[in-house]
């Protein structure tokens, strides 16, 4: 296996992403691991080097709230809309249902969600839904199977990239899965990813980001495929894929040959588009601390908008800390009054608007830029800016 894995990324030592720290662990030091980033050469399968096992990173005080976003939301109750529509499906799972975003667009009677953090779990949970506080494994899968039976639809957001062993992931879902259902996956999109420079993609969470290319790949050795994908603006551009059995004779849609050509075209299979990812990461750290330490010497004031578990990647690894930007805002309760992993900025409630003194703000949820900008109109009207690293460092 060693030699299949080509190291193509160091993004430094780091703190885990959503490790926000109270005032008391500010004086405690912070648990920290080498972020290096590789290409599986036989799968095309990108993922990070050091990981940690879910125990680790997902427990009851797990920062992330789904419901957080006006974007996230919108999107699930489309996707739910269409799922009622074209599937018509009696029983659905949820693999990772934090806070309910999702699952309360459906028929209590329809869906269970399964959500190892206990603090988002509870959420839904008291909403009568019926959730389970359990990770994905072959446990929770005999544990649901022996209960429900078979499930006709599975969905799972932003969390099948999280597991470590993925070959079980998979083989756990196959077993579950009737066999003419459906499994709806989203997760961040390498081609996107590499097109908009986003490097802070690449955090302790996220152990992989798929391309068409390598998720297809590991999906056939568990006798599963994709059918059709839809590009979304989610998470900084993401793919949903849908995916059969290999069985199940449902045509393949075109927009799954699209997207494996585009992937082909851009160089998804060679080194040499790694190589230069990497070479562009460097160029956009230099840029991005040059911007903050010329508005720091005229002396202005800075702030970050969404502390973001991408955020912990870039500050950490560019060095901006609270010697550059005064305080973050951010909307999620369980974030606020604590400080960002690592570079220790303090995080405060978001009031509404952007406070008067403020002059720049940086993009932590550059992924939101649309739903902020609209929020921000205020700020923007009175010459307030921004400060993005994607796709290139700049201010707009
Ligand atoms: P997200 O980009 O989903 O996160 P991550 O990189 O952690 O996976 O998180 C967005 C964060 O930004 C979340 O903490 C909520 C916050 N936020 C605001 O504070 N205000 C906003 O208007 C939006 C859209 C997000």
């Amino acid at each position: 296996m060693k030699n299949k894995y080509y190291k193509f990324l160091d993004l430094g030592y780091q703190p885990l992403a959503n490790q926000f720290l109270s005032k008391k662990d500010l004086l405690k030091k912070e648990k920290k691991y080498r972020l290096s980033v590789g290409l599986n050469k036989s799968n095309f399968l990108v993922s990070i080097k050091d990981t940690f096992t879910s125990k680790e990173m997902f427990d009851e005080n797990y920062p992330y709230r789904s419901s957080m976003s006006k974007s996230v939301s919108t999107s699930f109750k489309k996707l739910s809309r269409q799922i009622k529509k074209k599937f018509k499906c009696k029983k659905i799972l949820e693999i990772g249902s934090n806070d309910g975003t999702f699952m309360k667009y459906f028929n209590k009677k329809n869906i269970i969600g399964i959500e190892p953090c206990k603090n988002v779990e509870k959420i839904t949970k008291n909403k009568k839904f019926k959730t389970y506080p359990l990770y994905w494994n072959d446990k929770t899968c005999q544990f649901l199977k022996k209960k429900y039976g078979e499930f006709d639809l599975i969905f799972s957001a932003n969390t099948l990239s999280h597991i470590k062993d993925l070959g079980n992931v998979f083989k756990n879902i196959s077993k579950i899965l009737s066999e003419k259902g459906i499994l709806i996956i989203e997760d961040p999109s390498l081609l996107d990813c590499l097109k908009k420079n986003a490097y802070d993609q690449f955090y302790n969470e996220h152990i992989y980001v798929f391309s068409c290319i390598s998720l297809n790949e590991i999906l056939k050795k568990n006798n599963l495929e994709i059918f059709k994908i839809e590009n979304i603006e989610l998470a900084g551009g993401s793919i949903r894929y849908y995916i059969k059995k290999t069985q199940n004779k449902l045509k393949i849609d075109k927009s799954f040959k699209i997207q494996i050509n585009k992937e082909l075209k851009f160089g998804l299979k060679k080194i040499s588009t790694y190589q230069k990812f990497s070479k562009r990461v460097i160029e956009s750290k230099n840029k991005l601390k040059e911007i903050f330490n010329n508005l720091k010497k005229k002396n202005k004031k800075i702030i970050g908008y969404g502390a973001t578990a991408k955020s912990t990647t870039v500050l950490n690894y560019c060095r901006i800390d609270h010697n550059l930007i005064d305080y973050f805002v951010d909307t999620t309760p369980g974030k606020q009054n604590k400080y960002t992993p690592g570079t220790k900025i303090k995080i405060k409630k978001y009031e509404k608007e952007i406070k008067k003194d403020v002059d720049f703000v940086f993009l932590g949820a550059w992924n939101f830029k649309k739903e902020i900008f609209l929020k921000e109109k205020k700020f923007i009207k009175r010459g307030g800016k921004f400060i993005t690293h994607v796709p290139f460092p700049k201010i707009i």
